[in-house]
């Protein structure tokens, strides 16, 4: 705590949900450190504008950044120390389910490795600080759905097999040695600030490429996949909840609802009032060696305990971040003026994006 404001330290501040998390904890009077690691390129764009609105990086500053690698034990330890703080959000990760099958060894350094050397920091340092892992869907596997607490884990991925670990790892410093420390289950969650390789925010952007001329076709894999798709900022006070109570414990976290990666693309086309078949191929290429077939969570426990229900759905989240793209598209090609701030509607987009359809 500094001068009566509890402080938060998140890594991943600069991912989807890092940034999320951290404009909400913000709102709450938090104190909100985060980790990044240092980038050829930058790679805090989707927190840009907390870096301008809080420039200083004094003790008592609502935000700052520090750099450190989960992969550096030496530079966690540090930030830790110089932080101390009362609740720890690990959210960094290789997030990528594909490219994990390319990336096993370094996927396990950064998600089973880093939070074990963040784990024994805090033993080691007798902190009393709360940690949240941030554990997944992907655990599940090849489990029938729905799933909830008690189902097996069966990962399908060198991503899924880490994060069991790690999941276990967590557990494992609450009982062995009395560490408030949770893991939230998370289903897939997505949003306009979605990395652009996963499945959603790929074929909303290209869809908008496709409409600007800029794209012919949008390559996809595998399209009968079911996920349960949620909404990020939702599923970040899930985060901040589970670590508000009293035990540490384990939440899945999802809308219980689950469609296929084809009724995504599908959804998305009949927004913007085009025909699929002609601008959709797909490909082995972004075929996974192995798949996790269908998921879709049960969130009784978080519902119960946590007080935590999700309001956008599906249809709802594949509108959002399609008119997001949208936007972004549209107003790079000077198709609409630049709207800084923020005043049309999503119906504006999508109704312009139907007119370009009709175009084509
Ligand atoms: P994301 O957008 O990919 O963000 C991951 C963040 O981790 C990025 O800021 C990345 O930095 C950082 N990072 C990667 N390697 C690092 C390292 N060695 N040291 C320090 N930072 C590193 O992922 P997300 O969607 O926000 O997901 C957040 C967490 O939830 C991840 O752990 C993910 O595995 C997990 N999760 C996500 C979902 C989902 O559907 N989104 C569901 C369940 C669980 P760079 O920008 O420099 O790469
Ligand atoms: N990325 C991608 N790209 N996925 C594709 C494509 C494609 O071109 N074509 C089909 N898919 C299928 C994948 O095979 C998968 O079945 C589904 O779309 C979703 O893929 P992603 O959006 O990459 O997400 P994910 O489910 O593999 O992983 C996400 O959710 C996990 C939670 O279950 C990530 O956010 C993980 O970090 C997270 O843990």
């Amino acid at each position: 705590m500094i001068n009566g404001k509890k402080v938060a330290l998140i890594t991943g501040i600069g991912g989807q949900d890092g940034s999320y998390l951290a404009e909400l904890l913000l709102s709450k009077g938090y104190l909100v450190r985060g980790i990044v690691r240092r980038a050829s390129f930058p790679n805090t764009k989707r927190i840009d504008h907390l870096l301008a609105k809080y420039p200083s990086d004094s003790p008592d500053s609502p935000f700052f950044l520090r750099y450190a690698d989960l992969t550096d034990t030496s530079s966690i330890r540090n930030v830790i120390e110089e932080i101390n703080p009362d609740e720890l959000y690990n959210l960094a990760a290789q997030s990528h389910v594909g490219i994990s099958f390319q990336n096993g060894e370094s996927t396990f350094n950064i998600n089973t490795l880093g939070p074990l050397r963040i784990l024994e920091g805090l033993r080691q340092m007798k902190s009393k600080c709360k940690f949240y892992q941030a554990s997944s869907s992907e655990m599940f596997g090849t489990s029938s759905p729905p799933q909830n607490e008690q189902t097996p884990f069966r990962p399908q991925s060198p991503y899924g097999i880490a994060k069991v670990a790690a999941f276990h790892l967590t557990q494992l410093y609450r009982n062995a040695y009395g560490l408030f420390a949770s893991n939230g289950i998370l289903f897939n969650h997505e949003s306009p600030r979605r990395g652009l390789n996963f499945v959603t925010r790929k074929i909303t952007r290209e869809l908008a490429e496709i409409l600007t001329g800029q794209r012919d076709k949008i390559i996809l894999g595998n399209l009968d996949a079911k996920r349960d798709w949620g909404y990020s900022k939702e599923y970040v006070e899930a985060m901040w909840k589970i670590l508000q109570q009293d035990k540490p414990d384990d939440f899945v976290i999802a809308t219980g609802e689950t469609h296929t990666v084809r009724e995504f693309l599908e959804e998305c086309f009949s927004l913007v009032g085009l025909n699929k078949d002609k601008y959709f191929e797909s490909s082995d290429h972004y075929k996974r060696p192995a798949e996790v077939p269908a998921l879709l969570g049960d969130p009784t426990k978080a519902k119960t305990i946590l007080g935590w229900n999700p309001k956008v759905k599906f249809k709802e989240l594949a509108k959002m971040m399609m008119a997001a793209d949208l936007k972004e598209k549209f107003e790079q090609a000077g198709i609409v003026p630049v709207d800084v701030e923020c005043k049309n509607s999503d119906d504006f987009y999508i109704a312009k994006a139907k007119e370009l359809a009709k175009l084509l």
